[in-house]
């Protein structure tokens, strides 16, 4: 970890947010690279979801939320972690997390009884602070997924089975936030919710535990520092009738990277007004404030009913870790680390390097390849005009680059360049009209 979290700074990946002010924990800046590489990840996630398949529709919705969005959903009562005071150095943890009951930081065993401390954090709407308009940060982006059920519905022509997929924020007060990027306070998910017709939950669940894992592995995860987790009933979340979570071998030690519940007809139910009209199956506190109800007409027999939510939901950020983790190799035969990321999720996607600093002709030749390659669109390319070419290829290596495109004297005179490949590093001469070509081959 400690070597991925040094990478992640000295090559623009990560940085401790608010640095210059001693930083918050539990709060991270996505650099040059990071931004890239996250925008990445979220886009081939977006594909995958939307554009690859017929039956998912998008949403981005609002950060904030009104409160009885989260009173319903079952949030306001549940969403808590233990919280326990160490009585000797006054500092606080999460029981769950604590070795043998004992304080990380003191080691004194006097701790305080265990009492719920809810994860959602509240803010203000307006500019007058007293207490009656507030609203919290979403803890989870799918529950405006649930209050936007019929909008999305009524506005295209969807019928069940579909799903609706977000990626965005979510915010937790995590107690302890650890292991660097893997347990934080503001982060990223991708989640989709997908609706089915009750009775055929288990087998769509199955499904999605298949088609996610498989497309972790697509992302470079060796599949056999994957894992499947049944979780114990004891352990569901107030919604889930079964959850299986995807574990991944973290540098701190296996977890989950990806939760699949099955949320049943708990969220449309509990957002649903007259409730009594509706069948339905799980447990969910009397709604007297919602408005509409968020149920679908079976077309054979007209009647109402309300659909089961299968949820893969994924945190970005531990995408990231796992995905970094994974390409990270340190080449002893070479003396150089790389990042053998897959191209589609490298930040940039070639680097094109003059071989003599700031000499005008090379410069403007590479600036020229540079303005054609990222015309393609597949991507961020850079142009390296820093002189040592020894230097460009390591630093192209650590962060992931898979070509490198070289402009020497030799080009002006003949119109080929040097194009060095990241995993071998066999270079090749290729001339300057075939790069696109290659460049798209490569991608493709
Ligand atoms: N809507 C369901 C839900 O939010 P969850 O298991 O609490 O379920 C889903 O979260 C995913 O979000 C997790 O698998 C994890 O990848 C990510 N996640 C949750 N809490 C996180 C945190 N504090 N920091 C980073 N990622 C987190």
């Amino acid at each position: 970890m400690d070597e991925l979290v040094s990478l992640c700074k000295r090559r623009g990946f990560i940085f401790q947010s608010n640095d210059i002010y001693g930083g918050i924990k539990g709060l991270y800046d996505y650099g040059p690279m990071g931004v890239e590489l996250k925008n990445n990840l979220k886009q081939t996630w977006w594909k995958s979801m939307i554009y690859e398949r017929d039956d998912i529709e998008g949403l981005d919705a609002s950060i904030l939320s009104a409160p009885d969005v989260l009173k319903y959903s079952g949030h306001e009562d549940t969403f808590t972690d233990p919280l326990v005071d160490c009585r000797s150095c006054k500092s606080r943890w999460r029981i769950d997390n604590l070795d043998n009951k004992l304080c990380p930081n003191c080691k004194s065993g006097d701790l305080t009884e265990p009492r719920p401390f809810n994860l959602m954090f509240k803010t203000n709407i307006g500019p007058v602070e007293d207490g009656s308009s507030f609203a919290y940060l979403r803890p989870e982006t799918c529950q405006q997924i649930f209050t936007n059920f019929k909008n999305i519905l009524d506005s295209t022509s969807r019928t069940i089975p579909f799903g609706i997929a977000q990626i965005g924020k979510a915010f937790r007060n995590e107690i302890t936030p650890r292991n660097f990027i893997f347990r934080v306070r503001e982060f990223e998910q991708m989640e989709l919710e997908f609706f089915v017709e009750p009775g055929t939950d288990e087998k769509w669940h199955d499904y999605w535990v298949k088609k996610r894992f498989n497309w972790w592995v697509d992302q470079g995860i060796n599949s056999n520092n994957l894992e499947l987790l049944d979780v114990d009933q004891d352990d569901l979340s107030h919604y889930s009738s079964k959850t299986v979570d995807i574990m991944y071998t973290f540098p701190h030690g296996k977890e989950e990277l990806e939760g699949i519940a099955n949320r049943t007809d708990f969220d449309l139910g509990s957002h649903t007004k007259n409730q009594k009209d509706f069948n339905i199956s799980s447990k969910v506190s009397k709604n007297d404030k919602s408005t509409t109800k968020l149920a679908v007409q079976n077309f054979e027999n007209k009647k109402w009913y309300m659909p089961f939510v299968i949820e893969p939901s994924a945190g970005v950020e531990r995408g990231f870790l796992a995905i970094l983790n994974e390409s990270y190799k340190y080449d002893e035969e070479n003396s150089r680390t790389v990042l053998s990321l897959k191209p589609h999720l490298s930040p940039i996607k070639a680097a094109v390097i003059p071989l003599k600093r700031n000499n005008e002709e090379l410069v403007n030749k590479a600036k020229k390849i540079k303005n054609n390659l990222q015309k393609i669109g597949l991507g961020r390319i850079m142009l390296e005009n820093t002189g040592n070419i020894g230097k460009n290829y390591r630093r192209h290596d650590e962060i992931g680059t898979p070509i490198c495109i070289t402009v020497d004297f030799e080009t002006l005179e003949n119109n080929t360049v040097t194009v060095r490949d990241r995993d071998t590093m066999e270079q090749q001469r290729l001339n300057q009209d075939d790069l696109k070509t290659y460049y798209e081959n490569y991608f493709d």
